[in-house]
């Protein structure tokens, strides 16, 4: 895969930061929002949207996941993720194992948060091991 460009890369944190605006997070009071670039250099943005029960709560990457898929895009070269934290915020167990399913190899994530500050990880740093299906006996 052929490197991203920076100004790629700062749009995408500016998308998922735009993204950030339209979190339904009344109960936690913590808005994230998520961006993914798509192998076709297009990118999909999601929110944080969650529920009375808590448990049907949808994270902003697996939102922005979601609609790549559901738009016809299986191949992610990129994820952003932003909330208002002191250090860039880390996406959680499952939105890294849903991330595996299309991560493209080299995938980057790129955590951040509002002060501007970054960290660069490819999907293999931020989830070794990664379950996979062993298909079928
Ligand atoms: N959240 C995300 O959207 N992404 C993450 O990676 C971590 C957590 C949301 C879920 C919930 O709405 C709120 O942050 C508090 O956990």
């Amino acid at each position: 895969m052929p490197a991203i460009p920076e100004d790629t890369l700062q749009t995408l944190v500016e998308r998922a930061t735009a993204a950030r605006e339209r979190a339904y997070a009344p109960y936690s009071g913590f808005p994230v929002g998520a961006a993914v670039l798509g192998a076709g250099g297009q990118i999909w943005t999601g929110a944080n949207v969650e529920n009375a029960s808590l448990g049907a709560t949808l994270c902003a990457e697996r939102v922005a996941l979601a609609a790549a898929v559901a738009a016809g895009e299986r191949q992610i070269q990129a994820l952003a993720v932003v909330a208002d934290t002191p250090q860039p915020v880390a996406p959680c167990g499952l939105c890294r194992q849903m991330l595996q399913e299309f991560a493209v190899p080299g995938c980057l994530v790129i955590l951040a948060n509002l002060q501007g500050d970054r960290q660069i990880l490819t999907q293999a740093e931020l989830l070794p091991w990664a379950f996979s299906w062993p298909g079928p006996r």
